[in-house]
């Protein structure tokens, strides 16, 4: 149980690095929070116009919750992957650094999903593709990846990833308020648009 506690803080602490914030930093875009939608993620680095501050964002903030599920998987079991998933996916959200005001946890929950089931983190991240292609709209993408991926978790033969993918989304659409205004009243930005 110890060793099951320090992956989740682990896990926690892994996911509460804000990537977006440091690389805008790094590259001199300065602070993501008064930029664009203000949210910290690797679509509001796009706004700044630099498409490798916004990929190397992704990546990273991705990077993370695949890091904490396969730390927890290597250390201890199946179980304590999924649970230092939703520690980094948490710590995204709540990241102790900005007084627990973070992201929205898209990437992260992509990354965790990826390492948990490569197969349904796949056809999650293609679902955001494919909407993606079709609406040139980031929040739009995220919500249609993250509500069909309980969907994309039986259908691969997952049914252990209902409950988590289930709750993420749900999470996933509530951080998604004002972004589903603006959707439902067509004035929710293109991907790359200010
Ligand atoms: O991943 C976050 C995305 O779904 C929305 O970001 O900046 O458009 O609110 P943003």
């Amino acid at each position: 149980l110890p060793l099951l506690g320090l992956t989740v803080v682990l896990g926690y602490l892994l996911g509460s690095i804000p990537f977006g914030i440091v690389i805008a930093r790094a590259f001199g875009l300065g602070d993501l929070r008064r930029i664009g939608s203000g949210n910290i993620g690797a679509t509001n680095v796009l706004r700044t116009g630099n498409k490798l501050a916004a990929f190397l964002t992704l990546i990273l903030d991705a990077g993370k919750g695949g890091l904490a599920v396969l730390l927890a998987r290597w250390a201890l079991a199946e179980d304590a992957a999924q649970l230092a998933g939703v520690a980094a996916f948490l710590g995204h959200l709540f990241p102790v650094w900005l007084g627990f005001k973070g992201g929205k946890g898209v990437a992260t929950f992509l990354g965790t999903l990826l390492a948990l089931s490569f197969p349904v983190g796949i056809a999650a991240c293609g679902l955001w593709l494919l909407t993606a292609a079709a609406t040139r709209i980031s929040s739009l993408s995220a919500l249609v990846a993250a509500v069909l991926s309980p969907l994309a978790a039986w259908g691969m033969d997952r049914p252990d990833l209902l409950v988590l993918t289930a709750a993420l989304a749900l999470i996933i659409l509530e951080r998604h308020r004002a972004n589903i205004g603006r959707i439902l009243a067509g004035q929710e930005p293109r991907i790359g648009k200010k």
